[in-house]
């Protein structure tokens, strides 16, 4: 059976209002390339690029889909495939090289033009001011452990903010702070590549103040109304099983997951029982008079990124509840469904699941989903065309889930596929590819793929 005849019907049916918002999604160090003209620095990623066996390949950033040369091209694509929005990212060390200090000119020329570019175009610009690429210098003066790096980011989003405040009507501070403290200080597989588990929680604290810094000042210097926003990575935690060690797995994952972001973001305390954890193993928040008052600023929307739900057990493969250095085991098991090419388990109702969870434990936030999508090992067929069922099937199923999700009372005002090219995949490189437009490195030809102009028919569809 044709998958994209299977979903398509369910997705056209369902309600959407017409001021839902659709849009694409790309970052910075992903796409531009060009890391070293017109005044960039390097960031923590060029640096990571660089470590032997870091990255899948050898793979870097430094021509990327050469975006900051097509720029202009690529607006016109976005424009091709109907959608309102654009969410891109803002590169640190290309506006303020060193990450300290005055805006560099041409760096900031780059955002004013695609700025222009996409108003020409009738798509509004979603600026995210971070997605990962913190300059190098802030690195080696001790990176998200160090408390001085949140100041650092809210002198540069003022830096962004200045100049764009007069067109952008939304800022989103960072992009997924989970992996930017996890995945960077804690697992060491992004970069800076660090394993320390108390700098990866100093991280969390001082990620969460940067963005209430950053908030705050951009909103005392804003000259008209904005929508201010952030953008956490979340998943679902189930236990399983019903065991007591299963149940506190999942109640450790998701705090760690999710709790410990959106307590301290929405009600200005970061949650009792993860702090009691960390407690025990001797760490805590680097929590200072005044900041929780700072990172629990209102804002106007989350971003929700979706990907997979997973389930948590309390043991290890042989049964142990704490692993050699006695802490207690939290062991991911993956749902029992088809997979992406990243080996991420195909879960949408466990998206709904959790817009529906979010809705009712912090209610009176507006959800916009400003990621979602899968990697597939996609083939060019020789008309040149790529036939992506999977990943049609995929976001179709997902644009299901979240209209399940606003039918049970979840406020989700928009959908950002991620992502509008195929792109450097981080540790994986170029080897996994999340586009619904294809991306030739040899060539940089385009070429939309089937994914993308079924969202584009759906789109359509649903608006007429
Ligand atoms: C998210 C990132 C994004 C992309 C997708 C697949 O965690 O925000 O840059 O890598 O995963």
């Amino acid at each position: 059976m044709n998958p994209t005849a299977r979903f398509a019907p369910s997705v056209a049916e369902v309600d959407f209002p017409p001021a839902f918002t659709w849009g694409v999604a790309t970052s910075s160090y992903q796409i531009e390339g060009a890391v070293a003209e017109d005044g960039r620095t390097p960031s923590i990623w060029d640096t990571f690029c660089r470590v032997p066996g870091a990255v899948a390949n050898g793979d870097n950033g430094d021509v990327a889909c050469d975006h900051y040369h097509r720029m202009p091209e690529d607006v016109a694509l976005i424009k091709s495939l109907g959608v309102d929005a654009y969410r891109f990212s803002v590169a640190w060390p290309r506006v303020q090289p060193g990450g300290r200090g005055p805006a560099n000119p041409a760096g900031l020329a780059f955002y004013d033009r695609m700025v222009d570019e996409l108003l020409t175009a009738g798509i509004d610009p979603w600026v995210t001011l971070y997605h990962w690429d913190l300059p190098q210098e802030l690195e080696d003066a001790g990176g998200w452990p160090a408390r001085d790096t949140a100041y650092r980011f809210a002198d540069y989003s003022m830096l962004v903010f200045d100049k764009l405040q007069d067109r952008v009507d939304t800022f989103s501070t960072l992009n997924e702070p989970w992996c930017s403290a996890w995945l960077g200080y804690q697992v060491g597989v992004h970069a800076p590549g660090r394993r320390d588990h108390d700098a990866a929680i100093s991280a969390v604290h001082h990620l969460l103040l940067g963005h209430g810094l950053a908030t705050q000042a951009m909103r005392a210097a804003e000259t008209r109304p904005h929508t201010y926003g952030i953008t956490l990575n979340m998943g679902t935690a189930d236990p399983a099983s019903d065991s007591a060690a299963d149940r506190d797995a999942a109640r450790r994952a998701d705090g760690m997951g999710t709790r410990i972001y959106l307590d301290p973001l929405r009600y200005g305390r970061y949650p009792a029982d993860i702090v009691a954890d960390l407690a025990q193993r001797g760490s805590a928040f680097p929590v200072q008079d005044g900041d929780l008052e700072i990172i629990s600023t209102p804002f106007e929307v989350l971003g929700v990124n979706f990907y997979f739900g997973q389930n948590f057990a309390g043991t290890d493969e042989q049964g142990r509840t704490h692993d050699e250095n006695g802490e207690p085991v939290v062991r991911s098991i993956l749902p029992d469904t088809p997979r992406t090419a990243m080996d991420w388990p195909i879960t949408p109702e466990r998206f709904t699941q959790l817009l529906v969870r979010l809705h009712r434990d912090y209610p009176g936030l507006p959800l916009v989903i400003t990621e979602n999508g899968a990697a597939f090992a996609d083939e060019v067929a020789a008309d040149g065309t790529v036939r992506d069922d999977d990943r049609t099937e995929y976001l179709a199923t997902h644009l299901a889930a979240v209209a399940d999700a606003r039918a049970q009372g979840a406020d989700v005002r928009g959908y950002f596929a991620w992502s509008l090219l195929d792109n450097f995949e981080w540790a994986y490189g170029y080897a996994k590819r999340f586009g619904i437009v294809h991306v030739d490195y040899d060539t940089q030809q385009r070429t939309p793929k089937q994914s993308a102009l079924w969202l584009r028919d759906t789109i359509a569809r649903i608006r007429s």
